[in-house]
Order: C-alpha cells, then structure tokens, then sequence
C-alpha cells in the first residue's frame, strides 16, 4: 500500500484523485488546494468520488509533508509559475518524498530537459534520495511510448511525425492553456507566450532530442514553427468566447532536422471548434480528437489513438489519461533509485499491476 498525497485537484488533478481514492492499493494520505474555495472541503466533494474520505484540503505543504507520504501526485498549475513549481517540487523531493506529475512539462524527457529546470529538481531528488517522474498524453505518451511502438514495427525509418490533433473547446482552462497559446487573443495585440522565439522548442524539445539519442542520431538542430488562424465569426465554448478577428486555431511544431531534412516531428493542431481552419489536419473518422505517430520507413506505420469517455468530453477523457500516465508509475518511481526517472527506465508492464480495480 502506498501512502499518497494529491497537490491540486484541477482538471488533471481531479481525475488523479479518484484514482487515489478508488485504487485498493494506494491511500490517500493528504490533498492540496490552493484555491480558498477548496480549502477544508472533503477530497470526494473536489472530485466528485460519493463516499466522504475524511482527508481535508489544505494549502499546509508543511503539514502534508510531514505526513511522510510515500509520493505526491503533483498536478498543479506550473508553466505560468516554472521558479515557484520548482521550488515547490524541490522542497518535497528534498524532504525524501517521491514525486509523479504532469506539470513542467519541460520535464518529460528529463535528460534532455534544459539546465535551468533539470539541475535544481536533480539536486533535491539527491539531496532526499527520492525520484521524481513527470509524463503526460502530449507532451508524453505520444512523443515517447506511441512512437516506440511505432518504431518497433519498422526495420528502417527515414522520419517519425507525431501529431496532437485535439478540439480544446470544451478545455476549462482559459487561464493558462487559453492565455498562453493565445486563444481569443486578437492578430495585432501582444504575442501570446507560445510564439515567443524559442518557447514551443523549448517545451516540446526535450522529447525531440531524446527521441534522437534513441535512435542514434545527431541533429543539426531543433527548430519550431507556429501558425495562427483568426475566425471570421464569434464562438462561444466552455474555454471562452472568441471574438471575430481573434485568434480560434493554432499549429505548432517542434522539429528535429538531420542533413537538412527534417526527420522528427512534434505537432500540434487545436482548435476552439471543428469549423476553425478548415484547411488544416482533421482527426480521422469523424473523432473530436487524435494522438497520432506516422512513421515513414519500412513498412509505413500510423497509430491513431482516441481517447473518449462514455460521461465526460474527450478533453476529461484526455486529462484521466495525462492522470493515468503519472498515477500508474507511483508503485515503480517508489521503489525507484533516486533520481530523476524517464518513461524508457520503467517496464511497460510494470505500469499495468493494480489496474483492474
Ligand atoms: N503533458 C500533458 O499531456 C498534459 C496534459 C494536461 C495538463 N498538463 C499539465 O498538467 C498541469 C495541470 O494541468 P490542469 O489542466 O489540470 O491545470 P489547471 O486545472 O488549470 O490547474 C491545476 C491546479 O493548479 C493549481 N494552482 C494554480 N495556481 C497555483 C499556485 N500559485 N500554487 C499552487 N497551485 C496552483 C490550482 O489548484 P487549486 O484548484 O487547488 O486552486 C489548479 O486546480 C499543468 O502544468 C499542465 O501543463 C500536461
């Protein structure tokens, strides 16, 4: 049985959550909120699990430290907050407390991740002889365990292309997956965050290079490239409502170039509603959504996985898998060494025990 703290119950962290509770083998130990509203309330009341717990939320990181869980699902909001998150996860690790997550996403391919984020998280996980996993459906499964499936079908590759195809209408989240790619934001304001120079390398970069170092290979360089599309006619969803002239589409890419080719691809397409962008990659079959690796080579392999839920919208569907990345791990990064873990250290299978409950 493994003693379990949840820090953040919001649309990744919800979902962990009821995981924690429901699964025979891990307990819930303790809950974090931030948010005053939450503080105090029951962990079932904040996921919507019908038996009360008995675990309160707080925003005491002391106190839920010294309940010496065995790890903490870290879910909260951390790209807008990168130094806070870091100290913050710094602090747990340092206190000998494992930690899974999906938040940093810079720290999906640890080893490759930039100095600035990997150094401090790997001098806490030292210090406190804990490890910390950081994974998610995109970045993640679709840029590290999606395509070495595909590659495992192959005898020859000449280019990997993977694509996050997704309608992020119904995602609640207009405060940091809205601001920063830069929903609703119109063509001559200030540029979003996501098309500074730099940026979508930067987050989605580390899952290039590592895919590289695997295959053997040296690129001349990553590169990125965004594109915005700006509708014609208002949209209302449940992320926002866009005006018309503002911005209801993005694709972005990072790319690995080797010989002046591009060979590895990391691609997003969003959109607020299937009538954006019209000309730009749909998901197959009629689906809201797509996680998709193409492997040209022999033979031509393409995965298309869709995630869906028979309550909830695909984007919850989305967010129980990013939850179900992370939670799965907890038993293997327990027993891990100290460090910091990467999906290729932990046996496929080893992601499995425990999940028919
Ligand atoms: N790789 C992937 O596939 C993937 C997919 C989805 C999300 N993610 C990442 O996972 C993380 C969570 O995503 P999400 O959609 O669940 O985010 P979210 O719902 O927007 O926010 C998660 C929680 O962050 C907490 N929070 C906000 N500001 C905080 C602060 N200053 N201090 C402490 N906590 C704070 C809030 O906690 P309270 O509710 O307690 O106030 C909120 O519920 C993000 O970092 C996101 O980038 C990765």
């Amino acid at each position: 049985m493994r003693r379990v703290v949840q820090f953040s119950t919001g649309n990744v962290g919800r979902h962990s959550l009821r995981a924690i509770i429901g699964r025979p083998d891990l307990e819930l130990a303790g809950v974090h909120a931030a948010s005053p509203a939450k503080i105090g309330r029951d962990a079932a009341e904040l996921c919507d699990w019908g038996e009360p717990t008995g675990v309160l939320a707080t925003d005491d990181v002391e106190a839920l430290l010294a309940l010496k869980p065995d790890c903490v699902v870290y879910t909260a909001l951390a790209e807008t907050r990168p130094v806070e998150a870091i100290e913050q996860l710094s602090a747990i690790l340092a206190a000998g407390i494992n930690v899974v997550g999906s938040s940093l996403v810079w720290m999906v391919a640890p080893r490759h991740a930039e100095d600035w984020v990997r150094e401090p998280l790997e001098k806490a996980c030292a210090a406190g002889g804990s490890s910390l996993y950081i994974n998610g459906i995109d970045p993640g499964y679709s840029g590290d365990t999606l395509v070495h499936t595909a590659l495992g079908l192959v005898t020859r590759a000449e280019s990997v292309a993977v694509q996050e195809i997704f309608d992020y209408g119904n995602y609640d989240d207009a405060e940091f997956t809205g601001a920063a790619m830069g929903f609703g934001v119109a063509e001559d304001a200030e540029l979003p965050p996501l098309y500074l120079p730099g940026v979508v390398a930067s987050m989605w970069g580390g899952q290039v290079r590592s895919l590289a170092a695997a295959l053997g290979i040296t690129l001349d360089e990553v590169t990125q490239r965004t594109e915005r599309w700006f509708t014609p006619e208002r949209i209302d969803c449940t992320m926002m409502t866009v005006q018309p002239g503002e911005m209801a589409a993005v694709r972005f890419a990072t790319e690995g170039v080797l010989n002046g080719k591009v060979v590895i691809t990391m691609e997003h397409v969003n959109r607020l509603t299937s009538a954006a962008a019209p000309d730009w990659d749909f998901p197959p079959d009629g689906h809201s959504g797509v996680h998709r690796v193409v492997v040209e080579g022999d033979p031509r392999i393409e995965i298309n996985t869709h995630v869906s839920h028979p309550v909830l919208d695909p984007t919850d569907a989305g967010c129980i898998s990013t939850a179900a990345r992370v939670v799965n791990a907890i038993d293997w990064v327990c027993d891990a060494p100290a460090g910091l873990v990467s999906v290729e250290d932990i046996p496929q299978t080893a992601v499995l025990n425990g999940l028919l409950w």
